[in-house]
Formats: C-alpha cells, sequence, structure tokens
C-alpha cells in the first residue's frame, strides 16, 4: 500500500457495518418490516473506509448504494443477518450496529400465498436473535462494538440499558421525537454514550456528517 494510504488513521483496521431493515417473511409475497432506509449505516460504512479501514458492510433490503470501496453482504432476514455477523465479527477489530433488525419474525411461514377469508388472520410471532447482544457477549478486549438505541420515550435510560445490557462500547441514542431524525430523513440527530456513560449531544445534520462524528467518537476510543 501506498505511504498515504498507510497513514490513514485506520489503516489496517477491520470493521464490520450492519444498516437497513430485516425482512420477514410471512409467505412467498408478504413480509414484515420497518421504515429503515439504510442511508445511516452506508454513511458510517463509506466514513469507516474513507479513514483507511477494511469495510464489511452487511445490509438488509435497501436502495442504497456504496460510494467507496468495501465489501458488501446483502441479507434478507434477520437470520441471514445473524449468520453473516456471526461469520465476520471475531476477524474485526470495530463493528457498528446500524441495522433496524427485526425483533420478531413469523412463527409459521406458509409455503403458499394465504389466501384471504372471512375471518381475520392471527399471525403468530417469535423473537428473532439478538444479533448485537450476541456479539457483545463473544467480544474480546481489543474489539470496539458499537450499537444504536431507537427510542421514542425515556430516551437516555433506555440507550444507557442498552449499552450495559449488551457490552457495548458506545451505543448512539437516536430519539424518534427530534424532528428531522430517524428512518427517511436525510438528517438526523443523535447522542453518544461511552462506557463511563458520559454523554456528548449533537445538533441536527445531514447523515454524512453524523457519521463523522460517530467515526470521531470511534477514533477517540481506537488505539
Ligand atoms: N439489534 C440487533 N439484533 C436484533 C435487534 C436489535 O443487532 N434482533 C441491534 C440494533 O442494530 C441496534 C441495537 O440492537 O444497534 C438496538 O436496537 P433497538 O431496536 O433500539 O433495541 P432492542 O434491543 O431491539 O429493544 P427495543 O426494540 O425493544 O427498544
Ligand atoms: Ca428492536
Amino acid at each position: 500500500d501506498s505511504a498515504i494510504k498507510k497513514s490513514m488513521p485506520l489503516y489496517g483496521k477491520k470493521v464490520m457495518v450492519t444498516a437497513g431493515p430485516t425482512y420477514e417473511a410471512i409467505d412467498p409475497v408478504r413480509f414484515i418490516g420497518n421504515h429503515s432506509s439504510g442511508k445511516m449505516g452506508f454513511a458510517i460504512a463509506d466514513e469507516l473506509a474513507k479513514l483507511g479501514a477494511d469495510v464489511t458492510l452487511i445490509a438488509g433490503p435497501t436502495a442504497q448504494k456504496v460510494v467507496q470501496n468495501l465489501k458488501r453482504i446483502d441479507v434478507v432476514s434477520a437470520q441471514e443477518m445473524f449468520e453473516a455477523c456471526t461469520a465476520v465479527f471475531s476477524e474485526t477489530d470495530i463493528t457498528v450496529m446500524c441495522a433496524a433488525v427485526a425483533d420478531y419474525r413469523p412463527k409459521q411461514v406458509a409455503k403458499q400465498k394465504i389466501k384471504k377469508q372471512d375471518s381475520d388472520l392471527v399471525l403468530e410471532l417469535e423473537k428473532t436473535t439478538d444479533i448485537l447482544a450476541s456479539l457483545g457477549r463473544s467480544k474480546k478486549a481489543h474489539q470496539i462494538l458499537v450499537g444504536f438505541a431507537l427510542e421514542t420515550n425515556d430516551e437516555e435510560n433506555y440507550a444507557k440499558g442498552k449499552l450495559e445490557k449488551k457490552n457495548l462500547d458506545l451505543v448512539v441514542l437516536n430519539s424518534l421525537n427530534d424532528k428531522g431524525a430517524g428512518f427517511k430523513s436525510d438528517t438526523n440527530k443523535i447522542t453518544i454514550f461511552n462506557r463511563a456513560l458520559e454523554q456528548t449531544v449533537f445538533e441536527m445534520k445531514s447523515k454524512t456528517n453524523v457519521a463523522k462524528d460517530i467515526c470521531s467518537a470511534i477514533l477517540k476510543i481506537a488505539k
């Protein structure tokens, strides 16, 4: 590699980022999903690549395109994302879990399209694996693990709770109460908590600039 590349702050670091929603099949034509656009995760992956990291982006169904040179793995369901993340994680130095993973999936996936009946339809749902919590349990001392917390109420307490429960180094709080923040928006407003539970509140910014702030917070704790 060139001297310029070698001088980049994350040169030689292996990084994993998840982005987008997951889709949980009901039958061959329907799924349960969410409004995640993937914009925030793709912006973070691009920014980390710009800092010289060797990035693997694990993406749920999304229209986003990567700009930087990085490895992209496309998945559909929470289970597929779990398997992809588990395969990559042990080799990584830094992991940022930005995906809006479905918490529940249909217990039964119908082989054929479910036909409309006169009666109402009840779907039984089962929990998906919490990917981030699972990675947190196997995390080694040198690894940095960053999670998100998407909240609508009692935001700070829920975010801190996730940092501790999932063994994170940073948690990025995304409050849906902030106008211009969240899923479809091109802007976002975040608060970051570190392990000492110190908080940094950021202004509303473009998702590209939010990604830069998140990367700066990571650089501060990366050796
Ligand atoms: N996450 C994950 N796997 C899941 C669910 C969530 O890896 N099955 C990750 C998300 O990528 C995010 C973090 O966990 O980094 C927090 O997600 P969030 O939905 O805010 O929290 P949950 O722990 O799922 O709790 P709840 O949805 O009830 O607030
Ligand atoms: Ca959730």
